[in-house]
């Protein structure tokens, strides 16, 4: 038999669905895999919530359909019947009340946790975002010691990390599922929150507030380390620039030096001082390019430069001619800043 297109839509509707769900269940950005503190008092909110409207509903068609069922009888009429009724729906109307104080208990102490960090940040980071990036920049009382990380948020394991997320352009949403939730990051305000994981691993993170073209490829890496893998990374990313070893690398930062990428980069070590986009000190060591859209790998790096408005369009960087022997200089001397 013949199935109709509408059924076999629907049919494949809801297997997608329940594919959605079950990743939303185990992957990675995955609000019901939390793998920190904020994230799993959400997710037992949301398990708290999803039991609570299941029983009720349950509860209710059961309900339903009993009294649908049911004949009329000679006995309704009586007055110890009203009397029985207007007990039942005062019992259920006292059971609503009961449940939605529990969800509204259940929804501050998730609150409470969202908001106050489980101990003393270990650090704090500011979170700036712009379109279609982030930076996170790593404060510290000695000046030559701040640094930036842009797109990459690198945390210790076990401890809670202070964020002050603030925003240079339009409102972002700073959002990553397995380990906290969503915080807006407003123009002209300070807002703070805290992210905490429980064990290493690299947690995927997204813009979750609509900013504009490129806000689906506005994404974030947090790399939990162990406190000692951590603390190299720090002493590793305030040291400046490593010098180019090779003519070919002298020669691309030479051609960087005199092309338009002086005038939006940083390159610490060096004249490159403006923070208009990422800073490039150590690019080659991150995991992606921008902001979580391209690997980390020379030809992804090679098309990012030539021409990124085939790759992310409408974002800030314009196309770079460059003759080939130039261009490979400076792919060189890029990939050289581990
Ligand atoms: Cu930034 Cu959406």
């Amino acid at each position: 038999m013949m199935r109709a297109p509408g059924s076999a839509l629907r049919a494949s509707a809801c297997v997608a669905s329940a594919g959605m769900l079950l990743v939303s269940c185990t992957g990675n950005q995955a609000g019901l895999n939390p793998h920190g503190p904020i994230a799993r008092s959400i997710a037992t909110h949301s398990w708290a919530l999803l039991a609570a409207c299941v029983v009720v509903y349950l509860v209710v068609m059961i309900a339903l359909f009993v009294a649908i069922g049911r004949r009329r009888r000679d006995s309704d009429d009586r007055p110890e019947t009203t009397v029985r009724l207007t007990r039942n729906v005062s019992i259920a109307v006292a059971l609503t009340v009961i449940i939605l104080l529990g969800i509204a208990a259940s929804s501050v102490i998730a609150g409470r946790g969202i908001y106050s960090p489980s101990g003393a940040g270990a650090i704090t980071v500011d979170v700036v975002g712009h379109q279609w990036w982030w930076d996170f920049q790593y404060h510290d009382i000695t000046p030559s010691d701040v640094f930036t990380s842009p797109n990459e948020l690198h945390i210790p394991v076990g401890v809670p990390v202070v964020l002050k997320a603030m925003s240079t352009d339009v409102i972002h949403s700073f959002w990553v599922p397995n380990l906290m939730g969503k915080r807006d990051l407003i123009p002209g305000m300070i807002t703070n929150t805290w992210i905490q994981a429980d064990e290493p691993g690299v947690y995927r993170g997204q813009c979750a507030e609509f900013c504009g073209h490129q806000h689906a490829h506005m994404a974030l890496n947090v790399v939990a380390e162990p406190m000692d893998k951590f603390q190299v990374w720090i002493r590793h990313q305030r040291e400046p620039a490593p010098q180019p070893a090779t003519d070919q690398e002298r020669r691309g930062r030479d051609v960087f030096m005199q092309s338009p990428c002086v005038t939006c980069h940083a390159i610490r070590g060096t004249d490159a001082g403006s923070h208009v986009g990422p800073e490039l000190t150590h690019v080659a060591s991150r995991l992606t390019l921008a902001a979580g859209t391209l690997p980390n790998a020379r030809g992804h790096l090679a098309g990012w430069i030539a021409n990124s408005q085939s790759i992310k369009p409408g974002n800030r960087m314009p196309p770079n001619a460059l003759a080939p022997a130039d261009f490979q200089a400076l792919l060189a001397y890029i990939r050289s800043l581990r």
